[in-house]
């Protein structure tokens, strides 16, 4: 009977599929995946450090591991992921759990066979975090686990630092992968019948800026738009001091690209980016906005906010809601600042008091919902295009997303996942559609 792999993922779109590159080493290896974690000859926790709780997620369930550890000695244990490629984080792991028995970076992902081999054959715990960032490895074996929707890396790394942020520490400088690799993958996932492809970067308009590519990202998502084949295609994240007319008008000439925009905004006021060094104005955001909506009247924008930020003032909040009014977001992305140490923000002076933050997270969340509450309610009575993606068991319905990223969720008499369906809302329940098939 074959070795069984569980993997625990934390964090974004990003990890999900580094997640799915490490399944696609250990099915290589031979390992099997399984959901129970208690079955599990491996496992793997890949985790997180943007805020504190994301980390604090990680320690509590992998401390949870130790009684699993002491009844079945030979269960491996795995940590790689971003905290890992924290400094001085293995120390901290390794104190904590010294029940870890392999420690991993994101720069060096590729290297968990030779890592796991290793520890098989010696006691002592194996630890390889490379500190810099090398060549771009190409993985031809992910194990996808989204069908139909698909995730391809085109851009990795992030050189901005915002003041606030740890990726650029643990992630390293922004390294592009090359054209002929992100279309012959894009290619293939669509020959094998994926139907919805997100090409992914912390700042996918940073593509190509390193000179290594030939193209930029504009030029890159007109070439991959331009593939055969019945999909959607979707990009994240953008960034708003790049976001540009170059990319809006290759969004117009394929309609396969959704006319859904991520651009994190973080903040309304002007004093709060600078400190930020987002180098961007709130006027130059909406600035943008405008320009695309002259495009695609339809497009929709999806941000990132942080409340909370060092020396925001109340009036700098309320600029944030005003913004968010102004641009009457699909949906948001709020969170409450949460210094990382190593950033320049942390040590910055004017930090919040926790019962502000959470004060103006309390508003803001409102804020957000009840514009997605009216966004939902205008639904009711459309016909919408979902690409359906899972079945859900107990509501007995189908679910999946129109263009927008909005969920809907409609009945089917057959299995139709990874279809197109036309579905017309009859209800909407908070960001929830509700709907039937449309009869031709
Ligand atoms: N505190 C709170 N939110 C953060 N983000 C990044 N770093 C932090 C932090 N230190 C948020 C930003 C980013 C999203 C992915 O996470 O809004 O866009
Ligand atoms: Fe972090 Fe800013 Fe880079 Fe996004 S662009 S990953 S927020 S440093």
């Amino acid at each position: 009977m074959s070795e069984k792999y569980h993997i625990v993922t934390y964090g974004c779109q990003m990890n999900v599929h580094e997640s799915e590159k490490i399944a696609g080493i250990l099915c290589r290896m031979g390992y099997e995946n399984t959901n129970e974690i208690s079955e599990a000859d491996i496992i793997v926790f890949n985790t997180c450090c943007i805020r504190e709780n994301a980390e604090n997620h990680a320690f509590g369930n992998i401390g949870a591991l130790k009684k699993l550890k002491k009844q079945k000695p030979n269960l491996l244990i795995a940590v790689g992921g971003c905290m890992t490629q924290e400094k001085g984080k293995t120390d901290v792991l390794k104190k904590k759990f010294p029940f870890i028995d392999i420690m991993f970076g994101t720069l060096n992902l590729e290297d968990l066979e030779t890592l796991i081999t290793r520890k098989k054959a010696q006691k002592k715990k194996v630890i390889e975090i490379r500190e810099k960032e090398g060549e771009i490895v190409e993985f031809s074996d992910a194990y996808r686990t989204s069908y139909p929707n698909a995730w391809v890396n085109i851009v990795y790394g992030c050189n901005n630092f915002c003041t606030y942020c740890i990726v650029p520490y643990v992630r390293g400088r922004e390294r592009s992968r090359k054209p002929e690799y992100i279309l012959a993958e894009v290619k293939q996932l669509v020959a094998q019948g994926y139907k919805e492809i997100t090409l992914l970067g912390q700042n996918v308009n940073s593509y190509g800026l390193d000179g290594t590519t030939g193209m930029n990202f504009a030029q890159l998502l007109d070439a991959v738009a331009s593939i055969e084949g019945d999909f959607r295609l979707r990009f994240m994240t953008s960034h708003p001091k790049d976001f540009n007319e170059e990319v809006v008008k290759v969004m117009q000439k394929h309609r396969k690209i959704c006319r859904l925009v991520h651009l994190p905004v973080q903040s309304g006021s002007n004093s709060i980016l600078s400190a930020m060094n987002r180098r961007y104005t709130r006027e130059k955001y909406l600035d943008e906005i405008k320009m695309l909506r002259s495009y695609l009247p339809e497009a929709e924008v999806t941000t990132d906010i942080i409340v909370g930020f060092p020396k925001e003032t109340e009036e700098d909040y309320l600029q944030t809601e005003a913004l968010v009014k102004e641009v009457d977001f699909a949906s948001a992305f709020t969170f409450v600042y949460s210094p990382r140490e190593g950033t320049k923000a942390a040590t910055m002076d004017g930090q919040i008091p926790e019962e502000v933050q959470k004060d103006r997270i309390m508003r803001l969340v409102e804020l957000v919902n009840s514009l997605t509450r009216k966004k939902s309610e205008k639904y009711v009575g459309k016909e919408v295009e979902i690409l359906c993606e899972d079945y859900d068991e107990k509501k007995g319905l189908y679910l999946g997303r129109d263009e927008f990223g909005r969920m809907g969720y409609f009945p089917c008499e057959h299995n139709c996942i990874g279809e197109f369906v036309r579905v017309k809302i009859a209800r909407a329940n908070g960001i929830s559609l509700f709907g039937e098939i449309c009869k031709d």
